[in-house]
């Protein structure tokens, strides 16, 4: 059977009219942390896709290291989520939450009264940070969590997922990718620990693991996915040379879990060091559920990745920025506008719901 963009496709209980996917992209758009009508509005225009993802929202205050992002723990947020789902799902759309706790990737500028910026160990992150306030600022040296702190960022998690069915989300996405607090225990640039969560492959996985254990356990695994960014080196990650072993591992700990995608970063397009076609092949195959391809895609590619069976779905970022209506467009052949990155994560409606 040929598949192509178009070909429907079955997401855990969900069903996919085409396998395209937006991808998840952090806008700046929440005042506040609290999710507005203005995303509702943003959203639910792109809501043909078959599955939307959002912006990475946090768990918790202390995963707010960007301006104006989401967050999804407080009451006001889950009823500011409740307009935004609402309206996708008036619009016919299908729509995940992507968790992101942004861990060292933080300034205390941006985050609430009383928040910590914690990470595996004592090491802050290359480069700055934008705020609202103070304009771009180093990134600090985090707080190396306790014990305590790291069993309480997984509650958070747990709790989060909960929030997020409340708020009326499909499901959920666990941001392990791109160097937020997930990746930063799977990579030693930022991970020098000597206890159970750092060192060896099975120490290093031991977070990304015990979150997606108990994100399944709190609303299912056939309604939790998880996005990773192996050979990435944003926010200062590195390969290392157990790096192809350990997210194999991970993806094994995964299927036990059953997880019910795979997302799979490739910032190549965008200067990124990887991953290798091949090395995604392996995950591919390793990999029991869902597998989503991302990063630079165009129709051609898209249809050509998918007949050859390298990946189930595929998600596009900026050309859903300045085409809410990318999917009719990839349908037809119709011209795709650029994005303007001058908009990506102002605070208003310019660039955004207005184009
Ligand atoms: C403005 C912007 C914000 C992004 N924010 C996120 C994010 O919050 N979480 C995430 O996993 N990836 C994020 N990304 C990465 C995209 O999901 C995607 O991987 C990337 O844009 C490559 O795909 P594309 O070539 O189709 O744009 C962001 C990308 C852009 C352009």
């Amino acid at each position: 059977m040929m598949v192509n963009l178009f070909t429907p496709i079955q997401l855990g209980p969900l069903f996919l009219p085409n396998r395209i996917v937006m991808a998840p992209m952090t806008r700046s758009r929440a005042l506040n942390n609290v999710p507005n009508d203005l995303m509702a509005k943003y959203y639910s225009l792109r809501a043909e896709a078959g599955l939307i993802i959002t912006e990475g929202t946090s768990p918790s205050p202390n995963g707010l290291g960007y301006a104006r992002i989401p967050g999804l723990y407080s009451d006001q947020q889950v009823a500011g989520w409740r307009k935004v789902t609402d309206a996708v799902h008036g619009a016919g759309g299908r729509i995940f939450v992507q968790l992101m706790h942004t861990g060292r990737v933080a300034h205390p500028a941006n985050l609430p009264p009383g928040a910590r910026i914690l990470a595996p160990s004592a090491i802050a992150a290359p480069g700055e940070m934008w705020t609202d306030t103070q304009g771009l600022q180093p990134h600090p040296v985090p707080v190396m969590m306790s014990e305590e702190d790291i069993r309480a960022a997984i509650a958070e998690y747990a709790t989060a997922c909960k929030r997020a069915i409340e708020a009326g989300f499909d499901g959920v996405e666990l941001h392990g990718a791109n160097g937020y607090l997930i990746d930063q225990f799977l990579n030693t640039a930022a991970n020098r620990r000597t206890d159970r969560w750092g060192g060896s492959i099975e120490n290093r996985i031991r977070f990304a693991v015990e979150v997606a254990r108990v994100a399944a356990q709190a609303i299912g695994p056939e309604r939790v996915g998880m996005r990773i960014s192996p050979y990435h080196n944003f926010n200062g990650m590195q390969p290392d040379p157990d790096m192809d072993a350990l997210y194999i591992r991970l993806v094994e700990a995964l299927n036990d879990i059953g997880l019910v995608y795979l997302h799979v970063v490739d910032h190549r397009a965008m200067g990124a060091t990887g991953p290798s076609d091949e090395y995604k092949a392996r995950l591919r195959a390793a990999f029991k559920g869902r597998f989503i391809l991302s990063g630079g895609y165009d129709a051609a590619r898209a249809n050509a990745d998918l007949e050859a069976g390298k990946g189930d779905l595929v998600a596009f970022g900026r050309p859903f920025i300045a085409n809410p209506d990318l999917v009719q467009k990839l349908k037809t052949g119709g011209e795709i506008r650029p994005a303007d990155p001058a908009t990506f994560y102002t605070p208003d409606a310019k660039g955004y719901t207005e184009l």
